[in-house]
C-alpha cells in the first residue's frame, strides 16, 4: 500500500474507536475479490431473474439470493435514476416514486444519493424497492466536511442489511460515496481497507461493495489503484460537463471516452456502471463548469442522454459486461438542474431511453 497521510492515520484511529464491531470483524479471507455475486454462472435469464423487466416478485422470500440476480452482462443501457433521500421521503412517497420509476421508465434500479439518518430509514427503502421490483445501489454518504459522519451511517446500513430479511434481495451493491476521494473525505488506502472490511461483513449476504467516484477522484489520489483493486464493480461518476474541454453535450463523447478508457485501463475487467451520470440544465453556485464554453440548458441535458442512446451498442460491448447507466437525477428538487422532472413535477424533455440494444 502507498504512503499513509497524517489525515488517514487520524481517521483510522478515530474509526477504530467509533467502529469497534466492524473493525473487529474477521479478516476478509473468504472474500472472492473477483466477485462471485456479480459473476454470471448462477444467473437465470430474464424474466426469471431480479430485477429484469417482467420479473414476477415471489410471494415468499427465496431461501437465499444466489440464484436471484440477473447476469451483470444483461445490465447495460438505461438502468434507472439516482434518487436523493436527504428529504427523508415518507414510505408513501418512496412507493409513489419507485412505482413511477419502474413502470413509466422501465427502470431496474435506483442508485441512492444523499442521506437520511432517521433510524430504520433503509427499511423503508427496502420495502418500497421490493414492492416495486427495483434493485438498489445503496450508499454510505460521506458529505463534504472530511469528518466521520459516515462511520455511524456505515454501521447503521450494515446492521440493516443483516437484520432486514428482504434487504439482500434488493441491495445489488453497497457504495461508499459520493466522491470520497475527489472530496478528500478519506485517504485512498483507508478507503480500500474499509471496502475490504465491508466485504467481509457482507460476505454471508453475498452483497458486493464498491465506491462511487469520478475518474478525477482516483487520478488526483495517485490513481487509487488499491481501491480499484478491491471494489467489486466500478461505479463511475460520468459528468463531462465539468471537463475543462466541455462545450455542448453533443460534443461530449470524446470526454466520456477519456474517462471510460482510463477505467478500462485500470479496472481489471470489472463490471462498470455510470452511476452518477448526466448534464445539468442550469449553472448554480458550487457546480460551476471548468470550461468557459460549457453550456447548461435543457437541450444539452437532453442531448447528453441522446449521446448515450446513440452509443448504446458501443457501451454494451465494453469489458466487464457493458455499461449500465443511471440518469442523475430523478427530479430538480433533488439537485437543481439535473432532474428529468422539474420542481413542479413536469418532465423537462421526453425521456424514454432503451434498456437494451
Ligand atoms: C481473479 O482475477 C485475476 C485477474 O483477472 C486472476 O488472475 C485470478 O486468477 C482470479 N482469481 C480467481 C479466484 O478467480
Ligand atoms: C457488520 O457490521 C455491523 C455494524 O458495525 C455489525 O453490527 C455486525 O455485527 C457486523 N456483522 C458481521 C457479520 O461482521
Ligand atoms: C482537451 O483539450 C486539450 C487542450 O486543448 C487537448 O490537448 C486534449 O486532447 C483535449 N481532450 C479531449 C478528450 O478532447
Amino acid at each position: 500500500m502507498a504512503r499513509r497521510s497524517l489525515l488517514s492515520l487520524v481517521l483510522v484511529g478515530l474509526a477504530t474507536v467509533l467502529a469497534v464491531p466492524l473493525d473487529d470483524a474477521e479478516p476478509a479471507h473468504d472474500v472472492d475479490t473477483n466477485s462471485t455475486v456479480l459473476a454470471k454462472s448462477l444467473a437465470l435469464p430474464a424474466p426469471l431473474c431480479f430485477p429484469s423487466l417482467g420479473f414476477a416478485m415471489p410471494d415468499k422470500l427465496p431461501a437465499d439470493n444466489t440464484e436471484w440476480w440477473c447476469d451483470p452482462a444483461t445490465e447495460y443501457a438505461f438502468l434507472g435514476f439516482s434518487y436523493k433521500i436527504t428529504d427523508c421521503q415518507s414510505l408513501e412517497q418512496l412507493n409513489t416514486d419507485f412505482r413511477n420509476i419502474r413502470q413509466k421508465f422501465n427502470s431496474r434500479y435506483i442508485r441512492l444519493y444523499g442521506f437520511c439518518d432517521n433510524e430504520g430509514y433503509y427499511d423503508d427503502v427496502v420495502s418500497a424497492a421490493w414492492d416495486n421490483a427495483l434493485g438498489v445501489h445503496a450508499l454510505i454518504w460521506f458529505g463534504f466536511n472530511g469528518d466521520l459522519v459516515w462511520v455511524p451511517r456505515r454501521d447503521a446500513l450494515l446492521a440493516s442489511l443483516h437484520a432486514n430479511p428482504k434487504a439482500k434481495f434488493v441491495t445489488r451493491v453497497l457504495q461508499f460515496g459520493s466522491e470520497p476521494l475527489f472530496d478528500n473525505a478519506i485517504a485512498h488506502d483507508t478507503l480500500a481497507e474499509q471496502v475490504v472490511l465491508a466485504q467481509a461483513n457482507l460476505s454471508s449476504l453475498h452483497i458486493p461493495v464498491t465506491v462511487s467516484e469520478l475518474a478525477t477522484g482516483y487520478q488526483e489520489r495517485g490513481g487509487g489503484q488499491d481501491v480499484l483493486d478491491v471494489i467489486d464493480s466500478i461505479n463511475i461518476h460520468m459528468l463531462p460537463f465539468f471537463s475543462p474541454n466541455a462545450t455542448t453535450s453533443d460534443k461530449a463523447w470524446p470526454l466520456v471516452l477519456e474517462d471510460l478508457d482510463w477505467f478500462i485501463e485500470h479496472g481489471n475487467g470489472k463490471k462498470m456502471y455510470f452511476d452518477e451520470n448526466g448534464w445539468p440544465s442550469i449553472i448554480w453556485s458550487g457546480v460551476e463548469p471548468n470550461s468557459p464554453d460549457a453550456v447548461a440548458d435543457v437541450p444539452n441535458e437532453q442531448g447528453y442522454y441522446a449521446l448515450l442512446e446513440e452509443n448504446c451498442e458501443f457501451l454494451k460491448d465494453v469489458v466487464g459486461g457493458g455499461i449500465g447507466w443511471f440518469a442523475h437525477i430523478y427530479t430538480d428538487e433533488m439537485e437543481p438542474g439535473y432532474g428529468i422532472y422539474d420542481d413542479e413535477g413536469n418532465m423537462k424533455f421526453p425521456f424514454a431511453p432503451r434498456t437494451h440494444c
